[in-house]
C-alpha cells in the first residue's frame, strides 16, 4: 500500500498548520504512522489520496450514522445551498430541525442550535449556571465535553476536590467552580453533594461515557445522579454529543430510563456538517437570551446548511435504522470477540448499539484508565488494520461507530481483517 501522496501532503500540511491538523487526534501521535489524507468518502468506505479504499469505522468521529455523501443528505444540502448559504435570520430549516429534536428527545420543549458539540456543553453549563443562580458544575474524569475553559479539567489529589487546568492557557480561576469526580464511583458523589450540595449548579456526565473508550456505567451510579441533583436542587446536564440520535432516537436517557433536565446534542444532529444543540423544557430554555438574562449567540447558528443536512439525516432514522444498526453492531461485536478468542489476545470489545471499542485491556474499564501495554498493542492493531484497509480511530482511547451503510459484507470483511491483524500481533 502507497502513502507516498498522503506522506507529501501532510508534510505540506505540518508547516502550515500546528502538527499538520486542525484537531489534535488526527495527527497520528498516539498510534503513529502516517495520517492518511482522505479525498473521499462514498458510504462504508473512504478513499486517501494514494487511492487507497478503507472500510471506514471513524464515521467522522460520530456524526455519519448514514455514512458517507447518503445521497439523501447530500441532495437536501445542495438544494439549500442553492437557496443562500447562510442569512443570519430565521429560516424554515431550523424549524423543522427543532421539531424532530423535540419530538424525538423526551425532556426537549425548546431547542437551541449552535455550531458544536464544544458550544452546546458551554451553552448548558451557562444555561444551568443562570437557571440556578449558582456556580459550580461537577464533572467526571474519563468524560469528555469539548474544549471550552470550565471544562479542560483533570482530577486533584483528593476525591471531592475542585480540578486543576488540564491544559495550558487555561487559568485557575476558569476551573475554579469545577468539580471532578471519579466515575462509577457511589461515594464520592454521596460525599461531594453532602459537603456542596447547595453550591451545585450541575452535574454533567456522558450517559454513555465514549471519549476513554466506552465507559458503560452502572445502572445505580446514573440514577443516584439523578436523586442527589433532585435533592439538591442541581440541574443533571446529559452530554449526549455522542449519544445523542445514536443510542436510540432519543439518545441515551430514554435507553436508560433516567431523564436529565438539560441535553446537549451535536454530530448526528448536523448530518455531517458544524451543528450542536441545547434542549430543555420551556421553563429552562426560557432562561437563555432574548426570553432570559443568559446570553447565547452565533452568526452562523441555526445555519441553512447545516440544518438542512440534519433534517435529511434524522428522517433515516427510523425504527428499522437501529434495528439494523444494532445487528451490525452485534455480529460485529460477536466476531471480533471469536477473532480475539481465536487467536488466544486478551481483549474486550464493548457496545452499545452501532458505538463499539477494542481494547486490549484485561478488564473492560468503567472510569477513567490507563494501560501502557493496551494502548501500545492498540498502535500496532491499528497499523495492521489499516494494512488490511480497515480506517480505525487512531487512538487507544476512542470507539468505532457503524452507520447503516455497513452492511453485512462490510461487517464480516472488517473481522476477517482483524483475525489477521491479531495473528500479525
Ligand atoms: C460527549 C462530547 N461532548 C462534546 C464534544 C465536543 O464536540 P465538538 O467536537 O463538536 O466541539 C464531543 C466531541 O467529541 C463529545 O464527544
Amino acid at each position: 500500500m502507497s502513502t507516498k501522496r498522503s506522506e507529501a501532503l501532510f508534510a505540506e500540511a505540518r508547516q502550515l498548520m500546528p502538527g499538520g491538523v486542525n484537531s489534535p487526534v488526527r495527527a497520528f501521535r498516539s498510534v503513529g504512522g502516517t495520517p492518511r489524507v482522505l479525498v473521499e468518502g462514498k458510504g462504508a468506505y473512504v478513499t486517501d489520496a494514494d487511492d487507497n479504499r478503507y472500510i471506514d469505522l471513524v464515521g467522522s468521529w460520530g456524526p455519519l450514522i448514514a455514512g458517507h455523501a447518503h445521497p439523501k443528505v447530500v441532495s437536501a444540502i445542495t438544494a439549500a445551498a442553492q437557496r443562500g448559504t447562510t442569512f443570519g435570520a430565521p429560516c424554515p430549516d431550523e424549524i423543522e430541525l427543532a421539531r424532530r429534536v423535540i419530538q424525538a428527545v423526551p425532556i426537549a420543549e425548546k431547542a437551541r442550535f449552535v455550531s458544536s458539540g464544544t458550544e452546546a456543553v458551554m451553552t448548558a453549563v451557562r444555561l444551568a449556571r443562570g437557571f440556578t443562580k449558582r456556580d459550580r458544575v461537577v464533572v467526571f474524569q474519563g468524560c469528555y465535553h469539548g474544549h471550552s475553559d470550565a471544562l479542560l479539567v483533570s482530577g486533584g489529589s483528593g476525591i471531592a476536590t475542585l480540578g486543576l487546568a488540564s491544559t495550558a492557557g487555561v487559568t485557575a480561576g476558569a476551573v475554579a467552580d469545577t468539580f471532578i469526580l471519579p466515575l462509577d464511583d457511589e461515594e464520592a458523589v454521596n460525599r461531594l453533594f453532602d459537603e456542596h450540595g447547595a453550591t451545585l449548579a450541575a452535574v454533567l456526565i456522558e450517559p454513555i461515557p465514549a471519549n476513554s473508550g466506552l465507559l458503560l456505567q452502572r445502572q445505580p451510579f446514573l440514577e443516584l445522579l439523578r436523586r442527589r441533583c433532585t435533592q439538591h436542587g442541581a440541574l443533571l446536564i446529559f452530554d449526549e454529543v455522542i449519544s445523542g440520535f445514536r443510542a436510540s432516537r432519543g439518545g441515551a436517557g430514554p435507553r436508560l430510563g433516567i431523564t436529565p433536565d438539560i441535553v446537549t446534542l451535536g454530530k448526528i444532529v448536523g448530518g455531517g456538517l458544524p451543528v450542536g444543540a441545547v434542549v430543555a423544557s420551556a421553563k429552562i430554555m426560557n432562561t437563555l437570551a432574548p426570553d432570559g438574562p443568559v446570553y447565547q449567540a452565533g452568526t452562523l447558528s441555526g445555519n441553512p446548511l447545516a440544518m438542512a443536512a440534519g433534517v435529511a439525516t434524522l428522517d433515516l432514522l427510523d425504527e428499522a435504522a437501529y434495528t439494523r444498526l444494532e445487528v451490525m453492531g452485534a455480529r460485529l461485536q460477536a466476531g471480533l470477540e471469536a477473532q480475539l478468542a481465536a487467536k488466544g489476545v486478551a481483549g474486550h470489545v464493548v457496545r452499545v448499539g452501532s458505538i463499539l471499542w477494542l481494547t486490549f485491556s484485561a478488564e473492560a474499564p468503567r472510569a477513567a484508565w490507563s494501560d501502557a501495554e493496551a494502548v501500545a498493542r492498540y498502535a500496532a492493531f491499528h497499523a495492521a488494520m489499516l494494512a488490511e484497509g480497515v480506517y480505525m480511530a487512531p487512538s487507544a482511547y476512542e470507539v468505532a461507530f457503524l452507520s447503516l451503510s455497513h452492511g453485512k459484507a462490510e461487517v464480516d470483511a472488517i473481522i476477517a481483517a482483524a483475525g489477521r491483524a491479531l495473528e500479525a500481533l
